[in-house]
């Protein structure tokens, strides 16, 4: 079945599909996908699909009204801000914890009224696609923390964002339940200026994806990659072209399917005049086994979540 890039996408309801800047989780033979949905009093929102191309509305997992619970001393749990206007709640990511039972998002929150907060959000729920209690926002040690991705490396849970002005990407591990950071576990290619990250591991390697700093305007994805998390990661190097086919990347997509492996790359082409007239783009990345990446431009991709086989 193909998905056509760039065009409108919708759910099976044939409404305008609303998961920018998100992730997919497999769980239970379902793929969930989370992303920002920034209509009326919506934050992030969750479809399902069996097949990646069919996409049903769940639930829209964060909001305005959503219950709120500390977890922390200190943290920020207003989902509105001192002007009564919604907050900026960006980059949801969600994985599933088996340890605690519990789906954990983790997410980039400004006030809404500028981008001075630099705070991560986390929020949690006993189901895929329920009403998520969200547990507030904070600045981890303190550090700025802009443009995140979550990542899960076995047992072992990290979050990635943004910091010092964007100038470096941190690296957290987490505590056991997700719902805080345990220690910096790496910061990377300082004064680079990394956004968008996301992370894959294929064949025993980290393959790390991001874009550089230029607001909602598309740049050159740039790619690197690690043996070890915590050992670091190589030199950017560039894979797209200088403005990554115009979309910025969201995150990397495994298709492990009965008969190979896919990875996909999953990007938003943002419109910088109508946020919500954003549309997707998945683009197939080709691992020749040299230690490079290389991300295929094509107007519609066949996707067979089964077998795990994709076509151009
Ligand atoms: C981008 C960032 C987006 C959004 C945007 C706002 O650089 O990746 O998630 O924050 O800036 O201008």
């Amino acid at each position: 079945m193909k998905i056509k890039n760039g065009e409108v996408w919708r759910d099976t309801d044939g409404n305008v599909l609303h998961a920018h800047g998100g992730h997919i989780l497999f769980y239970g033979g379902l793929y969930y996908w989370y992303g920002e949905d920034r209509r009326d009093d919506c934050y992030v929102s969750c479809y399902s699909s069996p097949d990646l191309v069919n996409w049903t509305f769940r639930n829209h997992v964060l909001r305005v009204g959503s219950p709120v619970e500390p977890t922390r001393v200190r943290s920020d749990l207003r989902l509105k801000n001192d002007n009564g206007r919604k907050v900026n709640l960006e980059r949801p990511k969600v994985l599933y914890n088996e340890r605690s039972g519990k789906f954990v998002m983790w997410m980039h929150y400004e006030n809404g009224s500028d981008y001075r907060c630099a705070a991560a959000a986390v929020a949690e729920c006993d189901t895929p696609d329920g009403d998520f209690v969200y547990h507030g926002s904070f600045n981890p040690f303190g550090e700025m923390s802009r443009d995140c991705t979550l990542f899960l490396d076995g047992d072992r849970a990290y979050f990635f964002s943004a910091s010092r002005d964007n100038a470096d990407m941190h690296m957290y591990l987490l505590q056991e339940d997700w719902l805080n950071v345990e220690r910096l576990a790496g910061r990377f290619w300082p004064g680079e200026y990394r956004e968008a990250p996301a992370l894959v591991k294929k064949d025993g390697l980290y393959w790390f994806f991001s874009s550089f700093c230029t607001g909602w305007a598309p740049n050159q994805c740039r790619y690197a990659v690690s043996p070890r998390l915590e050992d670091g990661f190589g030199m950017l190097r560039d894979t797209g072209d200088e403005t990554t086919y115009r979309s910025q990347p969201a995150f990397i997509l495994t298709v492990n399917g009965s008969e190979t492996v896919s990875y996909i790359y999953v990007g938003d082409r943002w419109d910088a005049g109508n946020y919500f007239n954003s549309r997707y783009v998945w683009y197939p990345l080709e691992f020749p086994g040299d230690g490079s990446v290389r991300m295929v431009e094509c107007d519609e991709l066949d996707i067979d979540a089964a077998t795990g086989r994709i076509s151009w």
